[in-house]
Formats: C-alpha cells, structure tokens, sequence
C-alpha cells in the first residue's frame, strides 16, 4: 500500500469527503453540512491523503471545547479501508487534540460497528454511556449509540504526534 499524510482539512477536500461521508454512512452528509460543522466554533477536521495521488482515503471532524474535544466524524474510503488509514486519522486526532488543551477525547458509535469499536478499543477509549436506539438502521431496526471516552493525557505519546507530518504504511 501506499503512503499517506495527514493535513488540515481544506475548504478544496469537501467534495471528496462529501463522498466518502456518503459511502460510509447510512445518514450521509453533504457539502453543505461538511462546510456548516467545519464554521462551528472549535471545530476542525484532518485528512489523510496518499502519497502517490495525493487524493483524500479519509478524514476526521471534531470540535474542542474547554478541555474536552468531540470526535465528530472519521470515514475512510471503502477502497482505502483496513490499510492503517482509520488508525492514523485517530491518532492525529488524539494528538492535536491534546496539543490544543483537550484532555479526552468522547465520540459516539454504533454498537454494530465491530470495525470501529475494536479501532477505539485498540486506542484505550472505553465505554462511558448508551443511548438506547439512537441510530436507525435502512431497515428501521434501531441501534444503540454507545459513548466512549479516552484520557488523552494518560492515552500518549501518539506516533504520529502531528497530522503536518505524520504518514503511514510507506513502502
Ligand atoms: C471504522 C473505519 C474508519 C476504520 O478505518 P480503517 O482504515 O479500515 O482502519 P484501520 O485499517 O486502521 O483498522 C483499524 C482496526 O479495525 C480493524 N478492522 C478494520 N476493518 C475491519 C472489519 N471489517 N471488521 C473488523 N475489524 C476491522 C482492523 O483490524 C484494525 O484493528 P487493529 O488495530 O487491531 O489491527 C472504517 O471502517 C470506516 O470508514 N467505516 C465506515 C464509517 C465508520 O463507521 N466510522 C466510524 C464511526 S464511529
């Protein structure tokens, strides 16, 4: 596999994460959405692009408030999935969170989602809370949202620590 780098999201990646968004999740978000969570205050995204295209395998949104940072959103390109990219964009999130004065990190996330939930238990996030149906599969069939929660200042030190300089899986 390639490489890929992490960077600050970019008004020019909304197209492409609108995309990913879409082939990711079942409530997708579209440009318009991307642009409105992206002017929220504290709200920042990362993205990882490969090195040999220099095209978007995936993203993070999240917002800082305080001392506690919101992971929004993080997708990767069915195509670019299960090559490390998830990983990545986790840890620069950690990371910059933790740079920026946050000292966890929560999210929410389906509890059928076994790839996601063993990337968050693999990072030290652990179960805090459940909201009982809050996500609705196409059938109707409802799904808990659980809550996990990460101590960011015990979590660390992340490899790695920046998303300006950070890559993974190089040949
Ligand atoms: C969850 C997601 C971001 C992971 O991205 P990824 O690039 O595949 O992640 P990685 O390659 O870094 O793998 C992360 C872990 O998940 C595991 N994993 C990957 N695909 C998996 C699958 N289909 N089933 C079970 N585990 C899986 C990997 O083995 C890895 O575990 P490890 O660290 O123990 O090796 C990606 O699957 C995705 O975009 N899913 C749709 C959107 C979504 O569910 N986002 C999370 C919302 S809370």
């Amino acid at each position: 596999m390639t490489g890929h780098t992490l960077a600050l999201v970019r008004d020019g990646d909304v197209g492409e994460m609108a995309r990913i968004h879409a082939l990711s999740f079942d409530d997708a978000w579209n440009g318009i959405m991307l642009r409105r969570i992206l002017a929220m205050p504290g709200a920042s995204g990362i993205s990882a692009k490969s090195d040999l295209r220099w095209t978007l395998s995936g993203f993070a949104l999240f917002r800082i408030a305080a001392d506690e940072c919101e992971l929004l959103t993080l997708a990767v390109a069915p195509e670019r999935r299960g090559s490390g990219v998830g990983s990545l964009l986790l840890e620069g999130t950690m990371a910059r969170a933790h740079r920026s004065g946050a000292s966890s990190l929560f999210l929410e996330v389906a509890e059928d989602n076994g790839a996601a939930r063993r990337l968050y238990d693999r990072r030290g996030f652990r179960p805090v809370g459940r909201r009982p149906g809050y996500y609705s599969r196409p059938s109707g069939s409802p799904v808990d949202a659980v809550t996990m929660s990460v101590d960011l200042d015990t979590a660390g030190p992340w490899e790695p620590a920046s998303p300006e300089t950070a890559a993974v899986g190089r040949d």
